[in-house]
Formats: C-alpha cells, structure tokens, sequence
C-alpha cells in the first residue's frame, strides 16, 4: 500500500524551508506527497507563533481533523514548528487534543521513529541526521534554492517570541553549508537566498573551511557571500534577515560583492529611540539611518526593504510620527507591517501593557500602508526606459513573471523556455507591485 502525506506551511521562509526538509525525511520513509488532505495518511501542520492570529488558526482546525479521523481511523496528524517549539509548559498542546505528534523543528530526525511507533505498518529506520539543517531539502524548484544557515536567536527583542521557539542561536557548519550550496551550484541553480535569524551574525563553528584568499577578516557572514561569489552557476544571493547592529565596514563591503541581489531587507522595527529601546534593538534612530546612508553611499540604487511593528506597548502618537519620518528618509521600496500583538512568555508580555487600542493599531498600520504604496509607486517610475535583469519564474498564455534584481516583481511576453533563465526586459510601465517590460 502507497502511503501518503500532505504538509501545510504557516509563516516564513524559514518554516517553508524545514518543510522541504521534513518532505525528504517522509520520502526516505517511502511515503508520497499529496496535495489533498483527504488522501493523507500523515498530516503535518507547519505552525508559526509570530503573532496570535497564526496560532489561532491551528486551534480552529480540531473539528476538521476529528471527521477526517473518522473516516480514517490510521490518521496521523502531527504539529511541528514554532508553537511545539515555544510550548514548553504543554500549555497549547492541552488545546489542540485531536494532535498525534507534537514536535519541534529540530525533532524532525526522530520522525521515522515516532511515525513507525503510531502505525506498526511503516518502516522503522534509524535518525537520518543528528543535526536538522544537515538534511538537504527537496528543493521546490529547479533554479531558485533557500538555504538555511542558522536557527534561533539570541536578541531577546521584547516582542519577539522567536527565541523561544527556536531557542537561541545556532549555527550549521560552513562545511556543510558550502557542500549543499556547491551542488546546488553543480547542478546549476541560479538564485540561492541564505536564511536565519540574523543571518549577518553568522558564526562559522568551523572556520578552517573558509578559504585563505578569502577578502574579509572579521565578519563570517561577509566571509560566506564570498566564497559563494566564486560559483559557477549561482548568478544571485539573496539572504534574509540581517539586524542593523551587525552591519559593520566588511559586511556593508560585501553588498558591492557581483552576485549580491540589489536588494536588502533589513528591519528597523520603529524610527523612535523610546520605542526601540523598549523592545531592546540595541539601536537608536540615528544608528540606522547611517547604515541606511552608507549602504546608499556604497550602492546608490540598491532597493531597501524592512519590518515594522505599530501600537508597540505605549506607543504615543508622536512616537508614531517618529517612524513616519524615519520610512520617509529611508524611502522603502517595501515594508511590511505588523500590528504589536503579545505573546506570551516575552519580556513585553511581562513588563509592559499592550495599551494601544486595536482600532489605533489599524489606523497607523493604515497610514504606513498607504506611504509605502505612494513611495513604492513613485520610485518604480524611475525603472521605465531602462532594461532589468529578471530570473524568471513562471510563463502562461505567453506572459513571464520574475523578480528583478530588486526583487521587483516584472512581466513581460516571452514563453516557456524562458523559465529558470535571466532575461533583461526594458520598462515600458510600472506599478507599484509589479514592472511591465518587453523582451527586444
Ligand atoms: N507582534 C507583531 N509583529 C511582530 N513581529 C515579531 N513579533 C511580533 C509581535 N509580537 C514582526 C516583526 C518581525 C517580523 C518577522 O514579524 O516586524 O520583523
Ligand atoms: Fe526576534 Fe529580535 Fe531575534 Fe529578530 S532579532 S528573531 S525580532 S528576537
């Protein structure tokens, strides 16, 4: 008998990431995929805990799994991600009874074992791996690759439940890193995007495996960009998400590196110094926008993305009008925002109120909305007449669609052959989401 699995992803990339992986460990199993949930013989629900309402949808579900149960009485449903993660007290488990499996991350090489406990007719095998990240994931595509190099985080951001639920900050060997990135490299992927907490505070555990021409001295994030510099295939890197504090001379250096994306994602949180002290980003107001001014020094049109949270605890409005200005200096091409919500077991949740009501959460999150879009559309106009360098990534009815090097969504006529391959459309029209250019 074919047995089947089907996985449902929450949250961020990193999240996707480790669902490609757990994909590899049930294949090892013999297990399939299947994109109906119906069909499944094992569920797993890949959570987020980022904000309430992402939590909030697993505790909705009992009532679907209790009849899909019904008519399989072999159903295995398991949870996995950051909600196992953060529930040391089992407090949420007690919510979500209908669950057979309850693990975190890092658990996923026990899977086999676990699985083959709760139904005797699967294979039991050994742990594929003693560290997760090692399990090279069944990338979803054959050009573009996510490569994970770190999990957890050791900033305590008062917000953030991240270090709860993927406890502090560890980091995967170099040696393995470069040996998943150089097959994928071999095998001729052309866009790689380097994930973890604060990437740029990647410390290699075994730095014997950095070459000894390599440029950089200090800083072992700007030391990897390097080494993947030097590929053969690789045209892009991508990575996601630094933290200001960490953006020294070598790592602000390796933005000029060739194969850097001429974008940078990198989150501010809140233009007030009150604010961002009481979230503890161990930055001020002025701290960020000298990084700002000098990644513009170095690549004048790089495009810049960032997070900000609205309605943090006691956040006035004048405070508000603080981050208003700072998105204005900053000019964002893009930024997404997020409206304070607590979660518990943080240092906010303890020390602070969330004071600032749901209707003014909305009306700021509004506001940075609408700035965004008004920015956003007016600094695309400057891309019509010029040519972008776009990896595409899907074609239909003869329209193909990728991100440019800005990570600006463009599209254009062409067709399939095209898909996996760097085209440079020029501009004709441009929106505030999307580029539209021709092929000449
Ligand atoms: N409430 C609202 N937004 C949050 N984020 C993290 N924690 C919270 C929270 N408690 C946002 C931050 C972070 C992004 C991933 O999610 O902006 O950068
Ligand atoms: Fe959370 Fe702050 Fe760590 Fe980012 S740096 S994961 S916001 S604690």
């Amino acid at each position: 008998m074919q047995y089947k699995y089907h996985i449902t992803t929450y949250g961020c990339q990193m999240n996707k990431n480790d669902s490609e992986r757990i994909e590899v460990v049930l294949n090892k199993m013999g297990l399939q995929s299947t994109g109906d949930v119906e069909s499944a013989d094992v569920v797993i629900l890949n959570t987020c805990s980022v904000r309430d309402s992402a939590e909030a949808r697993i505790f909705g579900q009992g009532a679907n799994f209790a009849k899909l149960k019904q008519k399989k009485p072999n159903l295995i449903v398991a949870v996995t991600g950051c909600m196992p993660g953060r529930d040391k007290t089992k407090e949420l488990k007690k919510r979500i009874p209908w669950v057979d499996l309850y693990f975190a991350n890092e658990e996923m090489i026990h899977l086999p074992k676990w699985l083959a406990e709760l139904n005797p007719d699967f294979r039991v095998m050994e742990d594929l791996e003693t560290d997760y990240l090692n399990i090279h994931p069944n990338y979803h595509s054959k050009f573009q690759a996510f490569v994970s190099i770190q999990t957890g985080c050791n900033h305590f951001c008062t917000y953030c439940v991240v270090p709860f639920a993927r406890g502090t900050e560890g980091n995967r060997s170099l040696k393995s890193i470069l040996a998943e990135i150089d097959d994928l490299d071999n095998k001729g992927y052309k866009e790689i995007t380097l994930l973890g907490q604060i990437v740029n505070h990647y410390i290699a555990p075994d730095p014997e495996f950095f070459s000894k021409d390599n440029i950089y001295k200090k800083n072992d994030f700007a030391k990897l960009l390097w080494e993947i510099n030097k590929m053969k295939s690789i045209e892009r890197v991508h990575w996601t998400a630094p933290h200001p504090i960490y953006m020294d001379e070598e790592m602000i250096d390796a933005l000029t590196l060739p194969k850097q994306v001429n974008f940078i994602h990198l989150p501010v949180q809140s233009g007030n110094d009150e604010i961002l002290n009481k979230m503890n980003r161990r930055h001020d107001r002025q701290f960020y926008l000298d990084i700002i001014k000098k990644i513009r020094a170095k690549r004048p049109d790089m495009a810049i993305g960032t997070d900000i949270i609205v309605g943090f605890c006691g956040e006035t409005e004048e405070q508000f009008q603080d981050t208003v200005s700072l998105f204005k200096i900053c000019d964002f091409d893009i930024s997404y925002h997020a409206k304070y919500s607590t979660r518990s077991g943080t240092v906010a949740d303890k020390m602070f109120k969330d004071d600032v009501s749901k209707t003014e959460k909305k009306r700021r999150w509004q506001i940075l909305q609408d700035l965004m879009e008004e920015i956003t559309y007016a600094k695309n106009q400057k891309y019509v007449g010029q040519k972008v360098s776009v990896l595409v990534e899907r074609c239909n009815d003869s329209w193909c669609e990728g991100n440019s090097n800005e990570m600006k969504l463009t599209r254009f006529k062409g067709n399939e052959s095209m898909i996996g391959t760097i085209q440079t459309p020029e501009i004709y029209k441009a929106g505030t989401w999307l580029l539209w250019g021709r092929v000449v």
